[in-house]
């Protein structure tokens, strides 16, 4: 008799447990703000709020970067964002390049091969900039410009931005090297970030298209001083810097609380870096191979 009592009671209370369970689990499906935008299902998760596009400007011919790259970015994740990595170039120029390129697409999915001719201080930046609304065919919440020569560590980047506006608003590294203040003057080139409302107003504003030559970063912060853009800002540092020894007052000693290291040309910059943040610490033991 108790036994038939504790059904009564307990089925409806696991009806109603379920329903909330389920209500709860569909609106976090559905978070507006970071509505999922990857192409890539594998990358799509529950429970990120915002999503990201990194895109890397580098050069077609630049393989072995890529593939190294590739392995940066692979193994880390960051459980509050969506963030795609994609390498940025202009037009192929050689034959072999063709087939090269082509075999990284059909493995990897992660090249955007732009309508320009390489370039540094060109218009590179705004033809990346201008091109996403109408190449891709969701929208990221924010767009970054990155060198290939940055490490970046996602989950301090996708921390950092999850306080942070998700319109109209500029990020990175402000230059001059010393300054702190996010409005003089502007971000450096080495990665800096815009919320996809900025990305739309480059692609349809003609300041930017005007104003296409010279350094990109500081191009780039003043078309949004023309147009009035950008009340947002906010730079990373100390979290962001040139590799130590490498830039003035640009450059200073790693440390911890690290987003991203600029300027690693060199190998023994890499392993220093790679040793410094324990990258292969989590490496597990296994009977086919000895460390
Ligand atoms: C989604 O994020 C959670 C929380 O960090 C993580 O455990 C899970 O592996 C992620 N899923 C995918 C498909 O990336
Ligand atoms: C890039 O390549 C396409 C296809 O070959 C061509 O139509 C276009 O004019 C090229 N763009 C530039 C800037 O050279
Ligand atoms: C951009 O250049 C075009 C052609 O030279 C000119 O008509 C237009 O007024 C310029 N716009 C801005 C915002 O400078
Ligand atoms: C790397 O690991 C060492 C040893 O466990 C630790 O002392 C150090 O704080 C770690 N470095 C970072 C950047 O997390």
């Amino acid at each position: 008799m108790e036994q038939k009592w504790l059904v009564f009671v307990a089925l409806p209370s696991l009806v109603i447990f379920l329903t909330i369970s389920f209500t709860i689990f569909s609106i976090r499906v559905k978070s507006p703000q970071g509505a999922p935008s990857s192409d890539n299902p594998i990358l799509l998760n529950q429970t990120s709020q915002f999503s990201i596009l990194i895109g890397i400007l580098t050069r077609p011919d630049n393989y072995d970067r890529r593939h190294f790259l590739r392995l940066i970015y692979g193994i880390q994740s960051s459980s509050i964002a969506n963030i795609d990595v994609k390498f940025i170039f202009c037009n192929l120029t050689k034959p072999e390049q063709r087939i090269f390129v082509a075999l990284e697409i059909m493995r990897y999915d992660d090249i955007v091969i732009l309508n320009c001719i390489e370039n540094m201080n060109n218009g590179k930046t705004y033809t990346y900039f201008s091109s996403l609304p109408r190449i891709l065919t969701n929208h990221y919440d924010y767009v970054m410009k990155a060198d290939d020569d940055v490490y970046i560590r996602l989950d301090p980047l996708a921390l950092s931005l999850q306080p942070l506006p998700r319109l109209d608003l500029y990020y990175g590294f402000v230059i001059p090297c010393a300054s702190m203040n996010p409005f003089v003057d502007y971000m450096s080139g080495m990665g800096f970030l815009l919320s996809w409302d900025l990305i739309e107003w480059i692609a349809e504003s003609d300041i930017p298209a005007n104003n296409t030559f010279g350094p990109e970063d500081k191009q780039v912060g003043k078309w949004l001083k023309m147009g009035n853009k950008a009340k947002n800002r906010f730079t990373i540092k100390p979290a962001m810097y040139d590799y130590p020894g490498t830039n003035g007052r640009c450059s200073h000693e790693l440390i911890p609380e690290t987003m991203a290291v600029h300027r690693l040309k060199r190998w023994d910059q890499w392993l220093h870096v790679l040793n410094f943040f324990n990258v292969t610490k989590e490496l597990k033991q296994s009977s086919l191979y000895i460390f």
